[in-house]
């Protein structure tokens, strides 16, 4: 029996975490939950899972309704940190959207436990020092997010030395096929409305601008130890391919499967075996054809700037991702237009000198600097 602990329980990876440990009641336990606002939601689960801990990291005007005498309740960053340190936590599903992820997954690798990690702000932040810390406390960071599983399994029983390219798939979001001109009218309704997925609100206008395939390309240089030059994005319409990788020898090998966010979270909770459980099955006879393309990396910017922050290294990831997280809330807040939100994340990180080889506390400094810069640009 695995005990986990559901960090970020009320979004939609948190949801879907439950569901599949739901599914597996004699191969799962939920020991903790952790939510930032959603009390209703968060008393329902905990009335539901009755774990031994649970957390709220932020403001609630209303009162948490603890499901037994025996649950434990933390408040904030600082109780959420104090939470993990409990021995009846033996995975961490980290499942909080944003950089508020970085310290408590850094947390989370100090104390040895099992990680599970859908978050990939914390890693494009702070790639190079999380494999460092994860390295030396011999922790493994198994990837949720559905691409990183595919290069996962993909590379799973493969000499990494032999691995020569890794093709990050994209659905190519909403906007595909508009032109130029057309993205200048985006609303957040149409940012939202994403083809294939169904996912929280941040990741589906980072989908929508290819922001998220960005980040992902910064994701998989921390979880495979590559380079921003042996990854291509591809655009692949359907999701069926959720990425590949290509040998030395010309092979490459691909990883299929619907569009459920179940089956990576499932994989990655009981690695390295497979669970048969509730998942829709590929029908190749009605899927007929799988489409590819290059992406528009004039149409889609963000995308670029991703690649140059991959490049770039140092604090520049940390710049590109906290430019975006204010650029892409005033979006959603109405304060910004769809388009702007690439040309703000430029002027931050043109304005960014980079620290090379930076220390976590760098990290936490430039992300700070590149908020407030974004903020004074947008004109808060
Ligand atoms: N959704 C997907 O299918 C998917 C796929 C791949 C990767 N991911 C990645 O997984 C992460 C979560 O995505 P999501 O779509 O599940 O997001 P989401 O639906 O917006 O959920 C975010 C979760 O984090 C909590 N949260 C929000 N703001 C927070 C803060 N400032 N501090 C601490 N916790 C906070 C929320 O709590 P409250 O609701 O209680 O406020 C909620 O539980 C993201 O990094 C995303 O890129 C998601």
């Amino acid at each position: 029996m695995k005990r986990i602990a559901v960090i970020g329980s009320t979004g939609s990876i948190g949801r879907n975490t439950l569901d599949v440990i739901r599914q597996f009641p004699d191969k799962f336990r939920v020991a903790a939950l952790c939510a930032h606002s959603n009390v209703e939601l968060l008393s329902a689960q905990a009335r539901e899972f009755k774990p031994e801990l649970v957390c709220l990291t932020g403001q609630a005007k209303t009162n948490f309704h603890k499901p037994g005498k025996k649950a434990k309740f933390f408040r904030g960053f600082l109780g959420l940190e104090e939470m993990l340190e409990d021995r009846r936590i033996d995975m961490v599903v980290m499942a909080i959207g944003g950089s508020s992820a970085l310290l408590p997954l850094w947390k989370a690798i100090e104390l040895k436990k099992e990680i599970a990690t859908a978050n990939k702000e914390a890693l494009v932040m702070a790639g190079g020092l999380i494999s460092r810390l994860a390295a030396e406390k011999q922790v493994k960071i198994i990837p949720i997010d559905s691409e990183q599983s595919a290069i996962w399994q993909c590379l799973e029983k493969e000499d990494p030395a032999k691995l020569e390219k890794i093709y990050l798939t994209a659905s190519g979001g909403p906007f595909r096929l508009y032109s130029k001109a057309q993205l200048e009218n985006i609303t957040l309704k149409d940012a939202l409305m994403h083809p294939r997925w169904k996912m929280g609100k941040k990741i589906t206008v980072d989908s929508a601008t290819l922001m998220n395939k960005g980040l992902e390309v910064l994701e998989a240089m921390c979880l495979f130890k590559v380079s921003a030059g042996d990854i291509k994005v591809v655009i692949h319409p359907e999701s069926i391919i959720h990425s590949m990788v290509e040998f030395v020898d010309g092979v490459v090998m691909a990883q299929l499967s619907q569009t459920d966010m179940r089956i990576p979270i499932r994989y990655a909770m009981s690695y390295p075996q497979r669970l048969k459980g509730k998942a829709r099955k590929l029908n190749f006879f009605q899927i007929k054809s799988l489409n590819f393309a290059k992406p528009d990396f004039e149409k889609f910017p963000c995308l670029a700037l991703a690649f140059s922050a991959a490049r770039d290294g140092g604090t520049m990831p940390a710049v590109m991702n906290a430019a975006n997280e204010v650029s892409v809330a005033a979006f959603m807040e109405g304060k910004l237009g769809f388009i702007s939100i690439a040309e703000i994340i430029g002027k931050v990180m043109r304005r960014h000198r980079s620290l090379k080889d930076p220390t976590l506390n760098d990290v936490l400094d430039a992300d700070s600097w590149a908020r407030i810069e974004a903020l004074s640009l947008i004109g808060e």
